[in-house]
């Protein structure tokens, strides 16, 4: 029997988030319905409402989530009513050509929920990044769905299935930041100090943190930065050319993903470094370079989607590894708030006084 439950519905662009009566449907093949336990506000929500990713209103909104399986649908395995898990948007097909070279993070063709939910006027809503967890239920495919030890809180396990996770593998997979390596990472948001908190977690033993709000600094340290650097201060690749012999970085993430700061990343690379972009750049920005300094200064600019992560390997670990004490997902939960504090918790994102809202349930 399809459900009714609360989710926050953004209607149009720029139009503020409302609660709405939602219509859920019963898993159908390959399905879960989840009962959500907590969804952090991820600054990809903000674009959808503000028709930043695509004009498919009305959206429900929310991506970042932990949850307890309800029911699934036939054919689905490994994975049965009461099971806590993280819900993610990267759900591999197999058999898509990024799966088929052994790069399942790539995957190229991930499964969603094929029935829609639906407003009680029968409009089908588009569920953000196939999730639409700020809502007391969800439908989503059995993919989505990662186990994870149940020990662990909702509103921190959950951050793992965006932005944090972005962060963390931005460092460690797609910067493939190392014990003993430099990092600088650019702008230390929910995203950017993951990228500090991974590279602590890899052994990186120079971490330099770099943002224009003071605030986000002071935060960046307590997940592992070495060294601050206030851009709005100083130039920022001379200081961290500074901070590491004159050379520069040996990995540069760039999580603000602005020409400037890309540039900046660039450039704050040492001979043969890496420079690493996760920030997400607007259609209309563009970047010129010196072609001799991109063959001259070696090394990769490499893009960073999801941290390049697979969550079946990366979310189990990463819980246990906050479990052990080792990873602080808890101090990126800046306050938690209700289904009905969205659009306030936008407004807070945008004054930079949060990591993450989390809304829980
Ligand atoms: N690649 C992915 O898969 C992925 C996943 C999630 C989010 N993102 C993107 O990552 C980016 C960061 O997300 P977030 O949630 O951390 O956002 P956020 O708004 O919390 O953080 C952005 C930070 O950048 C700082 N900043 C802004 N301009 C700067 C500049 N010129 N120089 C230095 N610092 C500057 C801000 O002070 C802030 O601390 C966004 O573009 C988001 O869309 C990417
Ligand atoms: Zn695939
Ligand atoms: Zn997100």
């Amino acid at each position: 029997m399809a459900q009714e439950v609360r989710g926050v519905v953004a209607h149009g662009k720029g139009e503020p988030v409302s609660v709405e009566t939602i219509t859920v449907p019963d898993p159908g093949p390959g399905e879960a319905v989840v009962a959500v336990r907590a969804c952090g506000v991820c600054h990809t929500d903000l674009h959808y409402r503000e028709g930043g990713i695509n004009d498919g209103f009305p959206f429900l909104l929310g991506h970042e989530a932990a949850g307890v399986v309800e029911s699934v649908g036939s054919g689905v395995v490994g994975l049965e009513p009461g099971d806590f898990v993280v819900l993610n948007w990267r759900a591999v097909c197999g058999t898509c050509r990024a799966c088929r070279r052994g790069q399942p993070w790539y995957c190229f063709s991930t499964f969603n929920a094929e029935q829609p939910m639906t407003l009680s006027d029968g409009r089908a809503l588009s569920p953000a990044l196939g999730i639409g967890a700020f809502a007391e239920k969800t439908l989503v495919a059995a993919g989505q769905c990662t186990k994870v030890n149940p020990a662990a809180a909702p509103e921190v396990a959950g951050l793992l299935g965006c932005g944090v996770m972005a962060g963390l593998g931005a460092a460690m997979y797609t910067g493939g930041v190392g014990r003993g390596d430099s990092i600088a990472v650019i702008g230390c948001g929910g995203v950017g100090n993951a990228a500090i908190a991974g590279a602590r977690l890899a052994g990186a033993t120079t971490i330099i943190a770099v943002d224009v709000d003071p605030r986000k600094l002071e935060w960046a340290k307590e997940f592992g930065a070495t060294h601050t650097v206030n851009s709005q201060e100083v130039d920022a690749v001379e200081a961290i050319q500074e901070l590491t012999d004159g050379n520069g970085a040996n990995v540069v993430v760039d999580a603000v993903g602005r020409p400037e700061t890309f540039k900046q990343a660039f450039y704050a690379r040492d001979l043969a470094g890496t420079a690493v972009l996760v920030g997400v750049p607007t259609p209309e920005m563009t970047v010129e370079l010196p072609l001799i300094d991109v063959f001259g200064r070696g090394g990769a600019t490499k893009s960073s989607w999801y941290g390049d992560c697979l969550p079946s390997r990366d979310f189990p670990m990463l819980v246990d590894l906050h479990l052990q004490g080792r990873l602080p997902l808890e101090k990126f939960v800046s306050e938690t708030i209700g289904l009905g504090e969205v659009e306030q918790a936008f407004h807070r994102m945008e004054r930079g006084e949060v990591l993450r809202s989390v809304v829980v349930l």
